[in-house]
């Protein structure tokens, strides 16, 4: 049965960027442009607050990251609904994110 397990266990290989930042519904919140929408902020002026470290914890879990910072914590006020968390993508998927937020520019 071990190959059976195997076989579960294979990696898939990372959906684009494109593809994620629709599939995982960053576009819906943020915009498919990362502009800002009534339900989550503007991302193109945000690199400068984050690390590749740092973005990766907050994705894997906004809510507890935010929680200790300050800048977020009143930010969440002018929305409704929280950041979800995307602690289940892969950590190939994550990092493609994360490269994608520090990249974008105003
Ligand atoms: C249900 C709506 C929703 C979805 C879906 C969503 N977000 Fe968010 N996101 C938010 C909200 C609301 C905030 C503001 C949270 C705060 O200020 O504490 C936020 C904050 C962020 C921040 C921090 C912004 C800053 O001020 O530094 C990043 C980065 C981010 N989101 C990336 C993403 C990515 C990448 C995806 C898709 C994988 C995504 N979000 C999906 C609602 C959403």
């Amino acid at each position: 049965m071990a190959f059976v397990a195997c076989g579960d266990q294979a990696p898939r290989a990372p959906r684009p960027i494109a593809k994620l930042w629709k599939d995982e519904g960053c576009a819906t919140c943020h915009g498919s442009g990362a502009e800002g929408t009534r339900l989550a902020p503007d991302l193109r002026d945000k690199a400068s607050n984050w690390t590749r470290e740092t973005l990766l914890s907050y994705l894997k879990d906004p809510t507890g990251y935010a929680r200790k910072d300050e800048r977020l914590r009143a930010q969440m006020k002018g929305y409704s609904q929280a950041m979800p968390t995307y602690k289940m993508l892969s950590p190939a998927e994550l990092e493609l994110l994360v490269e994608h937020v520090l990249s974008l520019r105003p």
